[in-house]
């Protein structure tokens, strides 16, 4: 009998246990996103920060359902001159949606850009005035590129420019169906800026990738960089048929962009805009938080579904169509919320990747496997860029075989030659 209550004892302390460590289970899962967030360098400043609800696929713009848990979204915001003389540009045939509280206020929001959309709707040049521009990038090869690359960077970031160019940047990368990269840019100011100015301009006359207008490059005026390049393909470039926006400090799997998802053999696609999306996400109205933003900006309690400005990718028409739609709408500093509002009001809804791997705006650890099947991925010092690259280059063939091999449970394959750049 001791025995046995003895064994017995021990046999429920043993369960108590295992229902504990399940709870903890329970509850490390739900915090699945966590370390996704705390644990990454975070050091572009991205403004959307997770919220629960993030997986909710419900009415994105029906304010009236789910007040959920909404997290911190936003940067502080900056009104920059466009806002001020009342005009609406619904004579260009520009609709403005109904039905969606919120986002009504901010798509008639006033603008005193009129002047730059002629009548005919003929897109003009924006508001600064070019320093450096590539008129006759797009024209220079025979037929339109396929892709236009447009990378926001800023005039310091030269070795960032240099591994992009050698290696996602680099034209030979997808020959056949061309592609083009701009590199896109402010000013800075100062006896600093007057340096890098000279720097800048040696570097384009040697590479001829960098578009420049006259605005100070600051995070806040990333929207304005955006829209520079926006208008750039809009002017110079529009018979070409995808374009993608993204940064410098990117890993852009270009080969996998273009032949596994955009697939040149295909027609391009008209009114095509896709990333990583974000759905449902809610402004921050904490006035302490430095994420706040004013009702009075943004009056709506939800952002239309927009895509991480770490790498989007869109149909070349939508380029004129969203640089458009934007001088209608209240400036906001955030260049993806923007660029999603504009869709809004374009009627627009990013189409979801064909899966949620392929477009990361955090860093996903190195594999050549998993780098050969995802198109963007955060966070990359140019060395690591260089050696990531070439390491994906020499095994590209057999990226995943020794995935493979583990997979079919030979545990003796040499991980680390194929796992672990050199
Ligand atoms: C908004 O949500 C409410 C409650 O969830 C629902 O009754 C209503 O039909 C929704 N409206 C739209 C436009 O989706
Ligand atoms: C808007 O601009 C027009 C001409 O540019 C001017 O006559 C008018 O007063 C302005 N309206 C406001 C509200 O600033
Ligand atoms: C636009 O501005 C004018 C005056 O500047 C104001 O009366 C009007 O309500 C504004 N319209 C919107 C939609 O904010
Ligand atoms: C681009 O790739 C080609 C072929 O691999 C190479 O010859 C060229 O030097 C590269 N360009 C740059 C700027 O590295
Ligand atoms: C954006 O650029 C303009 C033009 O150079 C400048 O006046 C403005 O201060 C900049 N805005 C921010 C928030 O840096």
């Amino acid at each position: 009998m001791q025995w046995r209550r003895r064994h017995c004892c021990a046999h429920t302390a043993k369960l108590l246990y295992l229902l504990s460590l399940l709870g903890l289970l329970v509850f490390l899962v739900n915090q699945v996103w966590l370390p996704r967030l705390t644990g990454l360098p975070w050091w572009r400043g991205h403004p959307v920060v997770y919220g629960g609800g993030l997986h909710t696929t419900k009415a994105k713009w029906n304010t009236s359902s789910h007040h959920t848990t909404w997290r911190l979204v936003i940067v502080p915001q900056a009104t920059l001159k466009a806002d001020a003389n009342a005009s609406s540009h619904e004579k260009e045939g520009v609709i403005s949606p109904q039905g969606e509280p919120g986002l009504d206020n901010t798509l008639t929001a006033n603008t005193s850009q009129t002047d730059e959309v002629t009548l005919s709707g003929e897109i003009t040049q924006g508001p600064f005035p070019f320093i450096i521009n590539e008129q006759d990038k797009c024209v220079e090869g025979k037929p339109a590129p396929f892709l236009v690359l447009l990378i926001a960077t800023e005039a310091r970031q030269v070795e960032a420019r240099n591994a992009i160019r050698q290696t996602w940047g680099n034209e030979s990368v997808a020959p056949h169906p061309g592609f083009i990269r701009l590199f896109l840019l402010g000013k800075t100011e100062g006896e600093l800026g007057i340096l890098q100015q000279r720097m800048l301009e040696a570097e384009s006359r040697r590479h001829h990738d960098i578009i420049q207008q006259d605005f100070l490059d600051t995070y806040k005026n990333l929207t304005v960089k955006t829209l520079m390049g926006m208008n750039w393909v809009a002017m110079h470039c529009p018979q070409a048929s995808y374009v993608m926006k993204t940064d410098s400090d990117m890993f852009v799997n270009t080969e996998y962009l273009i032949q596994k998802l955009l697939r040149p053999e295909l027609k391009p696609k008209k009114n095509y805009f896709t990333g990583n999306n974000m759905r449902g996400f809610a402004p921050n109205r904490n006035k302490n938080s430095k994420w706040y933003m004013s009702p009075e900006l943004y009056p709506g309690d939800k952002y239309p579904t927009f895509c991480s400005g770490t790498g989007y990718v869109f149909s070349g028409d939508l380029a004129g169509k969203i640089y458009r739609a934007s001088l209608s709408i209240r400036f906001l500093h955030l260049e993806d919320v923007f660029v999603g509002i504009c869709l809004a009001k374009l009627r627009i809804e990013p189409t979801p990747p064909p899966n949620e791997f392929l477009f990361n705006h955090w860093r996903v650890s190195y594999s050549s496997c998993k780098y050969s099947h995802l198109i963007t991925s955060h966070g990359f010092h140019p060395n690591e860029l260089l050696k990531y690259w070439h390491h994906l280059q020499t095994n590209k063939h057999n990226a995943c075989i020794n995935s493979n091999k583990e997979r079919a449970g030979r545990p003796h394959s040499n991980r680390m030659h194929v796992e672990k750049p050199p």
